[in-house]
């Protein structure tokens, strides 16, 4: 049995005060024994949050990680300095990077990689355009996106590494992919990595992502090859994210 992850991601929202309030309102929430939640932080707020979610189940995500280790990369944030403010997990390649900042196949790839040499577990995020599904090209898309990450990290790296499926257009959009939409194309995904390697594939989390809300998680997360959800938008209610969580 895959142990479940729920994992919020609070984009480019909220303050201080606010990131802290909604860390503790999630933290309090929490009751014995729960494990598998964690929040992806704005950089610039890891700290002040780690202060509230250490010594508790959730844990902490950044949201992007840089594709080189350090040096004249100015505004860059290197997986060593996230791993020295507390990070478990750090995003790559989620969508609104690779549409808005151009981060393309390659540099998501070695941002993976860059991730793992510190021991931080890359959340690899792939998924289709509307277009590029209306065109029938879903799992095309998800061959190149998740063999760039294979080609140059090598399969036995996807052992220490989440992926979270996120259609395009499922994203922001109040438009959730159906229950047996998403299982397709996860059912895909561990297929293709089952191919290179079944024990990893047996093992891997992969994680749904795109309008999931208190009232579709349940039939998401109840999918065989949905193992929990990377959250958005309704990540940044406590009660909301809670809920989603408590649909595992
Ligand atoms: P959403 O975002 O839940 O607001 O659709 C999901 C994501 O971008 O990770």
């Amino acid at each position: 049995m895959r142990q479940s992850l729920v994992m919020g991601n609070w984009k480019m929202n909220g303050s201080r005060s606010e990131s802290q309030a909604l860390a503790q309102a999630i933290v309090d929430g929490l009751n014995a024994g729960d494990q598998g939640i964690a929040v992806c932080v704005p950089f610039v707020y890891l700290s002040d949050v780690r202060g509230i979610i250490e010594s508790t189940p959730v844990a902490l995500g950044a949201q992007n990680v840089a594709d080189q280790e350090k040096g004249a990369f100015t505004g860059e944030i290197s997986a060593a300095m996230l791993k020295d403010c507390g990070c478990t997990y750090a995003l790559v390649g989620h969508s609104e990077r690779r549409t808005c900042y151009g981060d393309t196949d390659q540099s998501v790839a070695a941002r993976f990689c860059q991730a793992q040499k510190q021991g931080i577990v890359p959340v690899l995020c792939i998924g289709e355009t509307l277009e590029e599904r209306e065109q029938d090209k879903t799992f095309a898309v998800i061959d190149e996106q998740l063999n760039a990450v294979i080609d140059m990290a090598g399969i036995e790296a996807l052992a220490n590494s989440v992926i979270a499926y996120e259609p395009v257009w499922a994203i922001g959009t109040g438009k959730t992919a159906t229950d047996e939409q998403a299982q397709e194309v996860h059912k895909y995904i561990r297929g293709l990595i089952a191919e290179k390697n079944q024990d990893i594939a047996d093992k891997i989390q992969i994680l749904y992502g795109g309008s999931v809300k208190p009232d579709n998680a349940k039939a998401l997360f109840a999918m065989p090859d949905i193992d929990g959800g990377l959250i958005g938008g309704a990540s940044l209610d406590a009660e909301s994210f809670l809920s989603i969580y408590r649909s595992v």
